[in-house]
């Protein structure tokens, strides 16, 4: 087996760095509501609270969870999804493995002795890829499940994770639309040079970012995959970043946008979870109370209630359901001081809502 390549910043170097420096070398990646871009926003707000143990409730890409890690905290990163908990595991859990550019190099590649399944292929035929990137993924999928170590394995899912998100219109799977990516048209949208790259290079630079992302959090931090209300263990500070719906009572559905990343790390049991009434082969479905607008409120209210007892710092945005001032009162209830702060403005990927404005509700006793 390849050794372990061990990351060479210590932790007393890294808290010598004034931060934002090491959350410079998050990776950006292509996912809905993701915070990157206001991480060290949110947490320079947030690091004049004491507390040192923090909750990072719906993780996502994992970006504040990250710049909490860099100033020191004890962070414990959850998301429902399986593929988004293997992100956790590569950038937060883990402080020093690396996959080495051998094991980057050889993910897509056949090995002598083992016997590999052909399910993408076979399934998602002219529906997201090209049945030679069917192929690839196959093996690369089989491969990394027989990586042997957990955090390489991680670093592994995150480059894949990523080169499918970027050879995907619009980065997503909610639709069958490989024809999008093949026809020859002329094109007033998307990158056509980005799709058409292939897989393993895609991968080489993914995972490389990956690797060049991980930072020494002392042991302190951990990953876990829960439904958020279900997270045991008690925290000083809980950030909250629930899937949004919106004031028309539209909610993203995670599971549903990225079911096939979900597939790729449950490859296994794949052909059990697919629902076959649907073209695009999704996953079954699962929506939950927090993009469904007449249950999102109680959601809300539940899960203030089951972490009273620590901070609560809510991101959230102009027009949504509830509204802010919903959210705002739902926390009164609960703590003695609630602060909402405007962030600076920022529009998302995809998004055509130009008013919508970023907040940070802060919750304390
Ligand atoms: C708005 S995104 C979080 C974005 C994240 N802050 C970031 O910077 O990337 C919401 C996340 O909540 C997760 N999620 C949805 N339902 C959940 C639940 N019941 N418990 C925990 N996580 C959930 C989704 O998978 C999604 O990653």
């Amino acid at each position: 087996m390849t050794p372990r390549t061990m990351a060479t910043s210590t932790d007393t170097t890294q808290r010598r760095l004034a931060f934002p420096f090491l959350l410079q070398l998050f990776p950006s990646t292509r996912y809905q509501g993701s915070k990157r871009k206001l991480a060290a926003e949110i947490v320079d707000h947030l690091r004049d609270l004491h507390f040192t143990t923090v909750l990072d409730a719906f993780g996502g890409t994992g970006a504040v969870a990250y710049a909490l890690k860099e100033i020191g905290k004890h962070v414990t990163y959850n998301d429902v999804l399986n593929f988004n908990h293997q992100i956790g595991l590569a950038l937060i859990e883990n402080d020093e493995i690396k996959l080495a550019d051998e094991e980057i190099e050889s993910v897509g590649v056949r090995r002598r002795g083992v016997s590999y399944d052909d399910f993408i292929e076979r399934t998602f035929a002219g529906i997201y890829f090209t049945d030679e990137e069917n192929r690839w993924l196959d093996v690369a999928a089989a491969n990394i499940h027989h990586v042997a170590d957990g955090f390489k394995r991680s670093i592994a899912w995150f480059g894949l994770f990523q080169s499918a998100l970027a050879k995907r219109p619009y980065n997503l799977f909610h639709r069958s639309n490989l024809y999008m990516r093949v026809a020859d048209v002329p094109r007033s949208f998307g990158n056509k040079a980005t799709w058409e790259r292939p897989f393993h290079e895609h991968f080489r630079r993914f995972a490389g970012s990956a690797n060049a992302a991980v930072i020494d959090g002392g042991g302190h931090s951990r990953a876990t995959c829960n439904d958020a209300l279900e997270v045991s263990g008690s925290f000083d500070l809980v950030y909250i970043d629930t899937p949004y719906v919106n004031c028309a009572g539209v909610g993203v559905d995670y599971h549903y946008f990225y079911h096939f990343l979900e597939g790729l790390v449950r490859y296994p049991d794949w052909p059990d979870l697919i629902d076959p009434h649907f073209k695009h082969r999704p996953l079954r479905r699962a929506v939950g109370r927090w993009n469904d607008a007449k249950r999102c409120h109680a959601a809300f209210r539940d899960l203030f209630d089951r972490f009273r007892d620590s901070t609560l710092a809510v991101s959230y945005r102009s027009e949504g359901t509830p509204t802010i001032d919903e959210l705002a009162s739902m926390l009164g209830q609960i703590k003695r001081r609630v602060r909402v702060l405007l962030m600076r403005p920022y529009q998302y990927a995809l998004s055509t809502n130009r008013a919508s404005q970023e907040v940070l509700l802060i919750a304390t006793d």
